[in-house]
């Protein structure tokens, strides 16, 4: 029998108290058994609606990590026997050859899309106790904002508006089909490549997670940071093989520019400076990214000085952040509604990470392919924001749909729904909790009319 949604909600919720130590929650307890940077922004967003105290916790936790730079890395780790569970661990990073990293605790020596701003504004609209929101929003206010400017002062070459990531895992995207090109002039048959040995592979099936050639290829990146002491000029002086204006980064920075505006104006700081922030970055996007020849936004190379050609789902999401006009809008909107959405079940839409005519597309494989809750709920929240309702009322349908009938899993096929990767996955359970809180009667009445 089908779950209904009140159970849903519970299950929802144990995944979450499932993975959480007494000072964050991991995105599952074997694969990921630390804290991920934009992992706990999401599942921050799911707890505002039910449990602000741990929502706060959740990103105060994060906050502590922050670099002296502003930077705020992309894994934070737990101390309790890091490394016979997860490479590349602190001994790897060697985060202590910066002069920025926190002397205090371990973590990564790079970054991941900065949702942060989003998860607080999400923690002051949703809480249960105002006051307390606004307190921590006042302590968080500094932390938000330095990493901001050290967004746009340390990755904005060209100070265009744009910032770049410079490893595929600062992305969220690990291994998407769009970085294939830029990782491909890095040989590892001819650079050296430390000896190091992989811990994914004893949690999840080798079919489903990235290839031991891109694995070289990650690692050599990482080892060309740690020997520049992570300074972002000297990485650029090493010649990083890897310096991409990603448009997923971008959005999220764009958006989360807004959010932290509005943030401002909540606790009366001045919001002008990131709202400046956001138009430039929303034109440097419509100007630079753009391809009319697409219709979509792509990905910019700018070691090689080119666009990267390929078509993610992520080239829709500028929607997410209201940065196309209209006409724009209704392009993208074509363009999805006539080749990308995939059909689950009645009425139920989700869009794949990569376009399915593509002979590198994959059903199965990590970003190559299948569906991920956070980027679809993304669109979600872009298609509503342009009106396309019906449309977005279908892509949460489909939030709800996958986890009741394949679990709460890391990712799903497009065309059966079958879920992937790890199970009992935080951010799943976390952004399907905050569909399932802000839905409307249409969409919960498809499912069962209790919640
Ligand atoms: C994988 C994902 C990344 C996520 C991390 C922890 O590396 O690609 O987006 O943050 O797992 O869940």
């Amino acid at each position: 029998m089908q779950k209904t949604l009140a159970q849903l909600t519970s299950d929802a919720k144990a995944v979450l108290r499932g993975n959480r130590t007494d000072k964050f929650t991991k995105p599952t307890s074997n694969l990921y058994p630390h804290q991920w940077s934009w992992d706990s922004c999401f599942i921050s967003i799911g707890y505002s609606h039910y449990d602000q105290q741990w929502a706060q916790k959740e990103m105060l936790h994060l906050f502590n990590a922050q670099w002296k730079n502003g930077m705020i890395p992309h894994i934070v780790f737990d101390d309790r026997g890091y490394e016979e569970k997860y490479f590349p661990g602190p001994a790897f990073w060697e985060i202590e050859r910066s002069t920025n990293a926190p002397d205090h605790v371990k973590t990564s020596g790079i970054c991941q899309p900065p949702v942060h701003a989003t998860a607080v504004r999400a923690i002051l609209e949703n809480a249960t106790d105002p006051a307390k929101a606004r307190e921590f929003a006042q302590t968080v206010y500094p932390a938000l904002a330095a990493w901001h400017d050290y967004l746009y002062r340390e990755r904005d070459i060209g100070s265009d508006g744009l910032v770049y990531i410079r490893h595929p895992w600062e992305s969220g995207q690990d291994n998407s089909p769009a970085w294939d090109p830029v990782l491909r002039e890095i040989d590892p048959e001819s650079v050296d490549i430390p000896a190091y040995q992989r811990r994914d592979l004893s949690h999840v099936d080798a079919s489903e997670r990235p290839d031991d050639i891109d694995y070289d290829r990650y690692i050599y990146l990482v080892d060309l940071f740690r020997t520049a002491g992570y300074s972002e000029a000297a990485i650029r002086e090493a010649g990083c093989p890897f310096l991409v204006e990603d448009v997923l980064f971008n959005t999220i920075l764009c958006q989360a520019n807004r959010d932290l505006a509005a943030i401002a104006d909540e606790i009366d700081e001045d919001p002008s400076r990131w709202t400046a922030l956001a138009e430039k970055t929303s034109d440097a996007l419509n100007r630079k990214l753009w391809s009319e020849k697409h219709k979509l936004y792509m990905n910019y190379d700018t070691v090689a000085g080119q666009p990267i050609s390929e078509r993610i789902l992520a080239g829709f999401l500028p929607l997410y952040a209201g940065i196309p006009g209209p006409d724009r809008a209704d392009t993208l909107f074509t363009y999805l509604n006539t080749t990308c959405f995939c059909r689950l079940a009645d009425d139920c839409l989700a869009v794949p990470t990569y376009d399915r005519s593509s002979p590198d597309y994959s059903s199965s494989k990590y970003w190559r392919g299948p569906i991920w809750i956070n980027l679809n709920w993304m669109l979600c929240l872009g298609l509503s924001r342009y009106g396309f309702d019906d449309y977005a009322g279908r892509i949460m349908k489909s939030i709800i749909w996958l986890p009741m009938n394949s679990g709460f899993r890391e990712y799903f096929d497009p065309d059966t729904g079958k879920g992937y990767g790890t199970d009992r996955f935080s951010w799943t359970a976390a952004l399907l909790l905050d569909v399932l809180y802000s839905a409307d009667e249409n969409v919960k009445n498809f499912f069962s009319p209790q919640m």
